[in-house]
C-alpha cells in the first residue's frame, strides 16, 4: 500500500473520514507542521499510529479538536485557560489541562496520563477534516519518530508513503514550527515546549513570566527526548563559519544566500524555513555547521530544535 497524495477537496474530505472512521492513518497539513492524525477515540488506531511512526508509546500526542466545545468536552477548563484558549485558538499553540470526565480521547493516546494536550489548528484544511470526522484527531508530527518534522506533503510522503492511508497536500506550512505547549495543570502556568507562538507574546497576554519546564524532572517531560530532531549529518551550532567539507544552514545578511533560513534576519522566516532547509542538507552532507541564531522572539523555539537536531546519545 502507498498513500496517495491528494490535494484538499470535498471528495477527498469525505474519503479521509472513512479512513479516519475505520481506523486508519491520514497525514493532515497544519499551519504548524504536518500531523499524522488518526480518530483519538479509537485505542486500535492510535497504536497503528504509534507503529507507524515507531514512537515510544509513553510518548502522549495532542488531540486535535473542530471547536471550544470538543475542547470542552475532552479537557477541564480554568477560567484563565479559556480565556488564553479563546485568544489564541484556532492557532499553534497546545493546552495541557486535567482530563475531564466526558472525555472520548483513549487511555493510550495520553499514555496513561490523567491530563490531556488539546489544540484546535487553525489551517483550513485541518479545520475541514475535523468539522467532518466531528471527533477528536490525536495527531503527531507525520515523521517517523526521531527524524525531521515535515512541512510538506513530500516530506511526510518520503517517511511514511507505505505506511499510511492518504495524504492531504495542503502545501507547504506557514509557521513550519511545532506548536508552543503550556501546562494549566499546576497552580501556575508551566512552559512545557517553546514553538510556533513566541514566548514572549504568551507572557504579555498573561501578565507575567512564565515558567519553564524543568528538563531533568523527568515525569512533568513526556516527549521532551533531547535527540528527538535527529538528522543523519551531524550537527555543529554557533558556526561563524563552515569549515572544509561542512554543509552551512546560514541566517543573516553576513551568510550565503544558498541555504540561508532568511537572508534578511527574520525569525519567523527562519521558523518556516528550519526543517525543510535541514531535510536539504541532510541529503547533501555528512556534516552541517549552523549559523547563530538569536534567542530572541521565535530564536528561542529554533534553537531549542537545533540544539536537539544537534544531540546525540
Ligand atoms: O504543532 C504541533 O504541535 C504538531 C501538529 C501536528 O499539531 N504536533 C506535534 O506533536 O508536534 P508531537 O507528538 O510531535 O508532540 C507532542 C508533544 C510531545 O512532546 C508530548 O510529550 C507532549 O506534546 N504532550 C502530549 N500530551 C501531554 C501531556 N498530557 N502532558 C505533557 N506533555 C504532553
Ligand atoms: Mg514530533
Amino acid at each position: 500500500m502507498t498513500a496517495r497524495v491528494l490535494p484538499p477537496t470535498p471528495e477527498s474530505l469525505a474519503r479521509a473520514a472513512d479512513i479516519l472512521r475505520i481506523g486508519g492513518l491520514v497525514a493532515m497539513p497544519t499551519e504548524t507542521v504536518y500531523g499524522l492524525a488518526c480518530d483519538g477515540t479509537n485505542a486500535d488506531a492510535v497504536a497503528c499510529l504509534y507503529e507507524a511512526k515507531g514512537r515510544p508509546s509513553f510518548n502522549p500526542l495532542i488531540a486535535h479538536v473542530a471547536s471550544q466545545a470538543m475542547a470542552e468536552r475532552e479537557a477541564v477548563f480554568s477560567p484563565l485557560a479559556r480565556k488564553t484558549a479563546e485568544h489564541f485558538w484556532p492557532g499553534p499553540l497546545t493546552l495541557v489541562l486535567t482530563v475531564a470526565k466526558t472525555g472520548k480521547v483513549c487511555d493510550l493516546a495520553r499514555a496513561g496520563l490523567d491530563t490531556i494536550a488539546l489544540r484546535r489548528p487553525a489551517h483550513p484544511v485541518a479545520q475541514a477534516l475535523l468539522d467532518t470526522f466531528n471527533d477528536p484527531l490525536v495527531a503527531p508530527s507525520a515523521n517517523r519518530s526521531g527524524h525531521v518534522s515535515p512541512t510538506t506533503a513530500e516530506h511526510v510522503r518520503t517517511d511514511l508513503a507505505d505506511r499510511i492511508g492518504m495524504i492531504l497536500d495542503g502545501g507547504p506550512c506557514a509557521r513550519g514550527l511545532e506548536s508552543t505547549i503550556l501546562s494549566f495543570v499546576g497552580d501556575a502556568p508551566v512552559l512545557l515546549r517553546a514553538g510556533a507562538i513566541a514566548t514572549a507574546d504568551l507572557e504579555a497576554f498573561l501578565g507575567h513570566a512564565l515558567a519553564r519546564l524543568d528538563t531533568n524532572a523527568g515525569i512533568n517531560a513526556p516527549g521532551q527526548l533531547k535527540s528527538h530532531y535527529a538528522p543523519r549529518a551531524s550537527l555543529r551550532l554557533n558556526a561563524a563559519t563552515p569549515m572544509s567539507g561542512e554543509g552551512y544552514l546560514g541566517f543573516g545578511d553576513h551568510c550565503p544566500r544558498a541555504d540561508n533560513l532568511s537572508p534578511t534576519g527574520d525569525l519567523a522566516e527562519a521558523a518556516t524555513n528550519l526543517f525543510a532547509m535541514l531535510r536539504d542538507l541532510d541529503y547533501r552532507y555528512e556534516r552541517i555547521a549552523v549559523a547563530p541564531i538569536p534567542q530572541t522572539g521565535l530564536g528561542e523555539a529554533i534553537n531549542d530544535r537545533l540544539a536537539r537536531a544537534a544531540h546525540r546519545d
